[in-house]
């Protein structure tokens, strides 16, 4: 059979498929604790829980595809207005649509690298080239160099913040600078899946540096980290303008976000109390694993999300090889140099406990 053009790029895409965790029973398993997707260990809110339990009472129907409730319930929270809003299986669904949308045959889209790389995927599938620009040394988006990268066939222009896998936040100066320089004929997109914790630790405020921009943009959000429903799938866009919003609904399957994740995440919006103490102790455990870390040697990279990277004094590779030995997975990344760096999400404190005693044995 002849082979179409979009099948010639989906063969070529060079995105690796995410970590598989089998689970043969239909349950994620004790073991190995997976400290590699940056999930949450914790819970979802009990107010989701009981809205789940509510829904599944009515899944012989489509949910509604228009998402009224969640989008109402944002668009207040938020205070942008409801047409702005649009919703995937996730936030991923949105950034591969996003990366669709805006690029052609031969265009260009600036990255940092390493990244998140979904919105990629949209991209390299409407026929466009990714240029990747190295993060800073701390693991933030080297908005500068990234600028300087632009040329009259850049349409697209991501910004991660926190990035994922370093996690370091963007300062107000740098947004600032991409918010007012990428040109008007660029998609800004700012991907802020771990928007909760930056901001309960005094990120800048992504949206309100927006109203500067002249140009297109997208945000980026999901319900997958700080709101623990990885499993439900359910991420949200902000546009912009109404021609952005409109392609994105476009893209979207019919009914694409599920009765009881629209349930659930409408639900735990409304839960500030459970988020709260989601940030707090994420965040409490993730200041206790750098203490360890750094007491073992390790160098530690800022971090405003549920995750961790840190260089072990040895090669990372093998260090993740022992402690999925032992029963931890974690996330080995190629960068900065040949060493590597670990990328280790944040667990409950039990977990955290368990973890510092592996690691501090492996490199002793
Ligand atoms: C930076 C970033 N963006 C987007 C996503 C996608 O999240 P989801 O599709 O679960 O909303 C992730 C998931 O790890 C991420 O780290």
């Amino acid at each position: 059979m002849r082979k179409s053009l979009l099948a010639t790029r989906v063969e070529n895409l060079s995105f690796p498929a995410p970590p598989i965790l089998a689970e043969p029973e239909g349950v994620p398993s004790d073991t190995p604790i997976r400290l590699n997707l940056n999930e949450s260990p914790f819970s979802p809110s009990p107010r989701a829980i009981a809205a789940m339990q509510s829904a599944i009472k009515s899944v012989n129907f489509y949910p509604d595809h228009g998402c009224t409730a969640l989008v109402n319930a944002l668009s207040e929270k938020i205070g942008i207005p409801t047409d702005q809003f649009s919703f995937g299986n996730g936030s991923g669904e949105l950034l591969i649509a996003a990366g669709m949308l805006v690029t052609e045959e031969g265009d260009e889209a600036v990255f940092p690298a390493p990244t998140f790389p979904t919105c990629g995927k949209g991209v390299e599938l409407s026929g466009g080239k990714i240029v990747s620009v190295p993060v800073t040394k701390d693991g933030i988006c080297d908005v500068d160099t990234m600028l300087d990268a632009i040329t009259e066939r850049t349409r697209l222009f991501y910004l991660c913040t926190p990035n994922n896998p370093t996690g370091g936040i963007l300062s107000q100066t740098d947004l600032d600078k991409a918010i007012i320089q990428v040109p008007g004929n660029c998609l800004l997109v700012i991907d802020e899946a771990y928007y909760e914790f930056a901001q309960y630790e005094g990120a800048p405020d992504v949206l309100k540096l927006l109203s500067n921009r002249q140009g297109p943009w997208i945000v980026t959000r999901t319900f997958s980290k700080a709101y623990a429903l990885s499993g439900l799938r359910v991420g949200y866009a902000i546009s912009s303008e109404k021609s952005i919003n409109d392609g994105i609904w476009k893209l979207r399957a019919n009914f694409n976000t599920n009765r009881i994740a629209l349930a659930a995440a409408t639900a735990a919006l409304g839960d500030h109390e459970h988020l709260d103490s989601i940030l707090r102790k994420t965040i409490a455990q993730r200041e206790r694993l750098a203490d360890a870390t750094r007491e073992m040697g390790c160098k530690i990279y800022p971090s405003s999300a549920n995750f961790l990277t840190i260089a072990p004094p040895v090669a990372a590779k093998p260090i993740q090889d022992a402690l999925a030995k032992v029963g931890f997975l974690v996330q080995a990344l190629p960068w900065p140099d040949k060493n590597g760096t670990l990328r280790i999400t944040i667990g409950d404190e039990k977990q955290m406990s368990a973890f510092i005693n592996a690691l501090s044995n492996i490199l002793k």
